[in-house]
């Protein structure tokens, strides 16, 4: 009997271990993923960097550092070095000698369940996923109680040092390089929600998280965050509300339920701070004005307050139809029903379009009147067209902030439907 019942528990082992090394070769960042949620649900983890091996299964290429490579790296993590500091630690610049490159080392500070987890999911993550508006991994290092990642090296920092609270010797991110930023960062999201399989739901879309090489082209750090998105005819996945205040969608907000459209609103949320040059939550601002969403809802519906939301640090120098069409992506993208925000190609379609310089931003000084034939016109007949059919939509249009006409198609969505968050007041976040 017993030994019956051994042989039996032996086949189904075996037939389990084949069933699960098929599944790893079919879909590698389902496996992973998907085992780090329960082989990661221990307490304090200390052998993380056997887990990451053994979970990897071969699959994960970034390296392993050692503590004292990487404390020589960066000169004994020398305050000097310190590029910044985030909710899970400190980040410095290091040199490796061996490669003879500069490299970002993270130190975790937080090694309890959370942060082991994040730290699981960000090497696995960025193990299984490359795209050039992706940050890159080269290793980690797991020694004993450390939790360290080290990155490719962006020398110019986040989109958050070029935007936000400027110094005052850093000049301002001009019109075009603000909209390629935006390109590639929605390219980088689109990568995740429609070529990783199963779809990556980001997660933590902010501008602190948009890292630019030294040509401005962004590249999405932070996966620690990143879940994998619903599979099948599910619509959603559901999780604990994390993420930054300010950027939450407001439907998963509320119920926790997470679709790639909570991506979507993340993105317009940054979006309008590209534009706009504002904070997604500014306290330093009067009370009207530190929810920029909040803020700019109503502007969205006069069209003649357009002009008023670009950021007075572009000083007019923008061509005025790409700040409509822009504010109108914007707009979409924040819309309260999630399920008639566009997806997040139809945005790329839509940046693609934007981030083509169509005039001199020079010579475009904005003053509010229409803008000026010149600045609409374009090389191309068949944009010619598209303003005289624009102008006539202005005309009898209703003067609000609609991008419809940018996108490909009409946003399908697969969203949760939600429309009481702005109204009915506070949600607790697990990070803010
Ligand atoms: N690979 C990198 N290259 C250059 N600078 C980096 C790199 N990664 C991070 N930084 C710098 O370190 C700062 C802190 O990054 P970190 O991701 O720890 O925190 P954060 O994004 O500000 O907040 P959060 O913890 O909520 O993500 C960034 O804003 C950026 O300036
Ligand atoms: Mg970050």
């Amino acid at each position: 009997m017993g030994c019956f019942y051994c042989c039996g528990s032996n086949d189904e082992r075996r037939r389990r271990s084949r069933r699960s090394s098929d599944r790893k070769e079919k879909n590698p960042l389902a496996f992973l993923v998907n085992s780090i949620s329960f082989k990661s649900d221990g307490t304090k983890n200390r052998f993380m960097a056997e887990e990451i091996l053994k979970i990897g299964n071969g699959n994960i290429a970034a390296r392993v550092f050692t503590f004292h490579e990487l404390a020589v790296a960066t000169n004994n993590f020398r305050p000097e070095c310190l590029l910044g500091e985030g909710g899970f630690g400190r980040v410095y610049k290091g040199y490796l000698e061996s490669t003879k490159q500069f490299v970002a080392v993270k130190q975790l500070d937080r090694n309890g369940l959370q942060g082991n987890r994040e730290f699981l999911v960000e090497v696995l993550m960025l193990s299984l996923l490359h795209h050039p508006n992706l940050v890159n991994l080269l290793g980690y290092c797991a020694d004993g109680e450390q939790r360290i990642l080290v990155y490719e090296y962006m020398p110019l920092g986040s989109l958050e040092d070029h935007l936000l609270d400027l110094p005052p010797n850093r000049k301002a991110l001009d019109w075009n390089t603000r909209m390629k930023i935006a390109e590639g960062a929605a390219k980088g999201l689109e990568y995740l929600h429609e070529t990783a399989s199963p779809p990556v739901i980001y997660r933590d879309f902010k501008a602190s998280n948009i890292l630019l090489d030294g040509d401005f082209n962004p590249k999405l750090s932070d996966f620690g965050l990143a879940k994998l998105g619903p599979v099948g005819d599910k619509s959603h996945v559901s999780t604990r509300v994390m993420g930054t205040y300010g950027y939450c969608a407001p439907e998963y907000a509320m119920t926790g339920q997470l679709t790639k459209m909570s991506d979507v609103y993340s993105f317009g949320v940054v979006f309008l701070e590209i534009i706009t040059g504002r904070r997604a939550i500014d306290t330093a601002k009067p009370t009207s004005e530190q929810h920029l969403v909040h803020w700019a809802e109503p502007l969205f519906k006069d069209k003649k307050k357009f002009v008023q939301m670009a950021d007075p640090l572009l000083e007019g120098r923008f061509p005025l139809k790409s700040l409509y069409q822009a504010l109108a992506v914007a707009a979409m993208c924040l819309q309260e029903e999630a399920g008639t925000r566009p997806m997040i190609s139809d945005v790329v379609t839509a940046l693609e379009y934007l981030s083509v310089p169509r005039s001199d931003p020079d010579v475009g000084a904005a003053t509010g009147e229409p803008a000026p034939a010149r600045l609409l016109s374009s090389p191309r007949e068949e944009d010619d067209q598209e303003d005289k059919e624009e102008e006539e939509e202005e005309d009898g249009g209703e003067g609000t902030a609609n991008g419809s006409d940018l996108f490909r198609s009409r946003p399908g969505g697969d969203g949760v439907a939600s429309r009481s968050w702005r109204r009915s007041g506070r949600v607790v976040y697990a990070r803010c």
